[in-house]
């Protein structure tokens, strides 16, 4: 079947709010590069929104998920419990960041663990008030939208959402926040919103995803951290996109010399297969009562089985280390370019973590125009890019950190040439 046949019974069949980025459908991946039903092969630079760090159809990931098939697919883990849940959540206890002890509990998506996240926050400290931040972006459940920072699309016609959530702007120096600012915003909030002793949570994006891909500030997140302690607030650290080496350590809260209360994990964790969790202090996990966390497909035994495959690439091809060289790469070439591409603002991202931020020549002013056009251009020639920040100027690059050099340099051709391309249609 053609991908026009397939658009027309798509737009019959589906509703416009599910949106869809590509106008082709995928028929088979492997790795780094995607082919559609017409034959054309893609570099995909998109991995699924940051879920396949580890490629397409790893072939570990896919014997694991073989060998769990033949063992059983589902019994709901709250009804008849396996073994491989608990081996995933001891090695994710051992792995997330903070020297005290943990659990872990999983759940099927981003957002579910978000909400479970804020659960849990609320079951411990017995307070209702969470604090969020501009551009963050946490899900598409009624609570992950009443978190995230940004109205269109996500919030547009959705509301009422849930009460006791407040924002402060996040720092963003390029445009004008600083750290000083935030806190200086969280202290306002405290003093004409909501009291800090009725807070549970202050959630955060330890780099920002959907919002633009800027990277907390080292000396902010160590305030939040202080002012968390002052007040007997938690301190979640929404790590659903910035997981599993894509910032060149396993969790980006790695980067950093505090530790959250908790911790949300989901795409990259199990390689394309869904699974999400909340990591998170012993206690505080364990506030809630049994019976309220969990869910009939949460840790499913398919996924959980891909999850354990996945942590063992990691190690396996140094995949953290191989972010930081790729992401280096691509920085460089960027930078390179700063020169003769005027509206590139800023190259910035921690080790794989990487994206380019397009402005007005010589200005701030977000240019989200030119942005459509890199990123059209790179599908016309084949490579798949996805933009991103609240003003929509902003191209992160979530390549599969396992991609061939061959392949890395290819993509890398073509994005200097869509990237050069694009300045001479805007004179
Ligand atoms: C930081 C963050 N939190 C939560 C979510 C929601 O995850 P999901 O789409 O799996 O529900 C996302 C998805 O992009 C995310 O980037």
């Amino acid at each position: 079947m053609k991908n026009a046949e397939l658009k027309s019974r798509k737009d019959a069949a589906t509703p416009r709010g599910v949106g869809v980025m590509c106008d082709f459908y995928a028929e088979r991946a492997e790795n780094a590069e995607l082919w559609d039903v017409e034959g054309r092969r893609f570099i995909d630079f998109a991995a699924g929104i940051a879920v396949c760090n580890t490629g397409h159809r790893h072939p570990k990931i896919l014997a694991a998920i073989r060998d769990q098939l033949d063992h059983f697919t589902h019994t709901a883990y709250q009804i008849v419990p396996y073994a491989s849940y608990v081996e995933l959540a001891e090695k994710i206890n051992q792995r997330a960041p903070g020297d005290y002890p943990k659990k872990t509990a999983f759940f099927t998506t981003g957002a579910e663990a978000v909400e479970n996240a804020i659960k849990i926050a609320r079951a411990a400290t017995g307070r209702p008030g969470v604090i969020a931040f501009t551009g963050g972006f946490h899900g598409r459940t009624l609570m992950g939208m009443a978190l995230t920072g940004k109205v269109a699309p996500y919030k547009i016609g959705f509301g009422p959402f849930p009460s006791d959530v407040f924002h402060a702007p996040f720092p963003n120096p390029l445009h004008g926040v600083t750290t000083a600012d935030s806190l200086k915003a969280i202290d306002a909030l405290f003093k004409a919103d909501i009291d800090p002793k009725r807070v549970a949570a202050i959630i955060f994006e330890p780099v920002q995803g959907e919002g633009g891909f800027y990277s907390a500030p080292a000396e902010f997140v160590r305030a939040l951290r202080k002012l968390c302690n002052e007040h007997g607030i938690l301190l979640i650290a929404d790590e659903v996109q910035t997981g599993f080496a894509r910032t060149g350590k396993l969790f980006a809260m790695h980067h950093h010399d505090v530790v959250p209360d908790l911790m949300t994990m989901a795409k990259s964790l199990a390689g394309g297969m869904p699974l999400s969790g909340v990591v998170g202090r012993a206690d505080v996990m364990d506030a809630a009562a049994p019976g309220g966390l969990g869910g009939t497909y949460a840790g499913n035994p398919l996924a959980i089985a891909a999850a354990h495959a996945v942590l063992d690439i990691i190690d396996e091809e140094k995949l953290c280390e191989r972010a930081t060289v790729l992401g280096d790469r691509v920085k460089a070439k960027l930078i390179a370019l700063q020169g003769e591409v005027p509206q590139i603002a800023d190259v910035r991202g921690p080790g794989g973590m990487v994206a380019v931020e397009f402005c007005k020549a010589g200005s701030t002013e977000p240019d989200a125009e030119f942005t459509r056009r890199v990123q059209t251009r790179a599908l016309e020639r084949g490579l798949l890019l996805l933009v991103c920040g609240v003003y929509s100027n902003v191209v992160r690059f979530l390549f599969p950190l396992t991609i061939q050099d061959s392949v890395f340099d290819e993509a890398m051709v073509i994005l200097e040439g869509v990237i050069r391309d694009s300045v001479a249609v805007g004179v």
